[in-house]
């Protein structure tokens, strides 16, 4: 029998979609057309962020859809102009706005800045937003483990760690400690963000070809059963089915160490010491 992973646990007990639609670089009419054919093939995340200025096009798509605020997980992330006590604050209000939302599911700090050097002071804020029942979940994104060190030496963890993960680009290390801190690891541009070669790597096409699938699907596969949540883009209809079409297969030990193998070692496209908005 096949395990159900298609949802995960956070700390805290918040239950998330194991796969979200990712909304980046998306805006405007064709971000809410994204979200509106995700939606109606069957995906109940969406992961947004202050900095895709697409907030309130995904946010018009939920009002469209007509399900229910609850049936949808709704992540959003905000920009270091807002990383102090008051300024989350804001930034949960502006977001809310933009998406016509009561709460966001799941909020991040998008990236840490830490020449700004107020990320841990940002994330006091969340967790208190946390307490007062305006977020259900707070977490982090693109953190390294001496970031996510300085967080959890507050005393707070969170409850996740959004980070560029493929199987070329595994940063196993920063997984590992994520782990190791009950921080669920997500993987952004899963798919390798249609890197050249990605998915015609031939580990992928050999174990897609083994299962009647596709190497998109496999890789997500992968994701998900390592335990990682994934927020694969995409504008089109069928690939969007697609990439949610992964539950009905498992990968086996020798695949799973397979797609393993590929880790080439490389970190992320962005140094998160030196980028961040
Ligand atoms: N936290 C952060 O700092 C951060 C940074 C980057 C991204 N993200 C999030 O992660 C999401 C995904 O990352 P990403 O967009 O960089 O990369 P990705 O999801 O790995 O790749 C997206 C690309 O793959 C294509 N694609 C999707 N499904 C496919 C399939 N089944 N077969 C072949 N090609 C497929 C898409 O094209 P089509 O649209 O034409 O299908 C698009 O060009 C973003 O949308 C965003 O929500 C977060």
């Amino acid at each position: 029998m096949i395990a159900d992973i298609s949802s995960l646990e956070l700390a805290g007990g918040v239950s998330m979609p194991s796969i979200g639609l990712g909304t980046w670089p998306m805006r405007g009419y064709e971000a809410a057309a994204a979200v509106l054919s995700a939606l109606d093939v069957g995906y109940r995340r969406i992961d947004t962020a202050e900095n895709y200025e697409n907030e309130d096009a995904v946010g018009k798509a939920l009002a469209q859809s007509r399900l229910h605020r609850d049936e949808i997980f709704v992540t959003t992330k905000f920009n270091k102009q807002w990383h102090s006590t008051q300024g989350v604050r804001q930034a949960l209000e502006n977001s809310l706005d933009r998406l016509g939302l009561e709460y966001v599911d799941l909020f991040l700090i998008h990236w840490p800045n830490p020449q700004q050097n107020t990320y841990v002071e940002a994330f006091t804020e969340l967790g208190k937003l946390v307490d007062e029942g305006k977020i259900r979940a707070a977490g982090v994104s693109n953190f390294k483990p001496y970031q996510l060190q300085n967080v959890l030496d507050s005393g707070l963890v969170p409850a996740l760690n959004q980070i560029q993960v493929d199987p070329e680009r595994q940063s196993v290390d920063w997984q590992g400690f994520n782990t190791e801190h009950g921080v669920r690891t997500e993987s952004y541009s899963p798919l390798g963000r249609k890197k050249s070669g990605l998915l015609s790597h031939p580990a992928l096409v050999r174990i897609a070809q083994a299962h009647g699938k596709s190497s998109a699907q496999v890789t997500l596969r992968w994701h998900v059963q390592s335990g990682r949540a994934a927020a694969p883009k995409s504008a089109d209809q069928r690939r969007q089915s697609e990439n949610l079409d992964i539950f009905d297969f498992q990968l086996t030990q020798a695949e799973m160490a397979a797609i393993n193998a590929m880790d080439t070692g490389a970190g992320p496209f962005t140094d998160s010491d030196e980028f961040g908005h």
